[in-house]
């Protein structure tokens, strides 16, 4: 499964993923530059936030209210295709996705 990121400062990252792994964990074994992940993955940091392909996010899971909540830590970067890349597991349905990287804020 391909998947491409757009790290913070615009460079395109295309990467490969395993099924079952998250989209965070696709990126940080790739070393993709915007994907802290400072929880490990627990929908607790909100610093593996990223933009969704709109083409994809209407296939995605829906998130709950604990990712909702986390987001508001990056309301300023939010936008309506927001997730939090630990939440998304990768499947074949998510060849070719595009996530922007907004960059994490300290
Ligand atoms: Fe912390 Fe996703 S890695 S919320």
């Amino acid at each position: 499964t391909t998947i491409v990121f757009f790290e913070p400062d615009g460079t395109r990252r295309e990467v490969e993923a395993n099924p079952g792994e998250s989209l965070m964990e696709v990126a940080v074994r790739h070393g993709v530059e915007g994907v802290d992940a400072d929880c490990g993955g627990v929908c607790a940091c909100a610093t593996c936030h990223g933009h969704i392909d709109p083409a994809f996010f209407g296939r995605l899971l829906a998130m709950n209210d604990t990712e909702d909540a986390m987001l508001e830590l990056v309301e300023d970067q939010r936008a309506a295709n927001s997730r939090l890349l630990c939440q998304i597991q990768v499947g074949p349905e998510l060849d070719g996705i595009v996530i922007k990287l907004p960059g994490v804020r300290r």
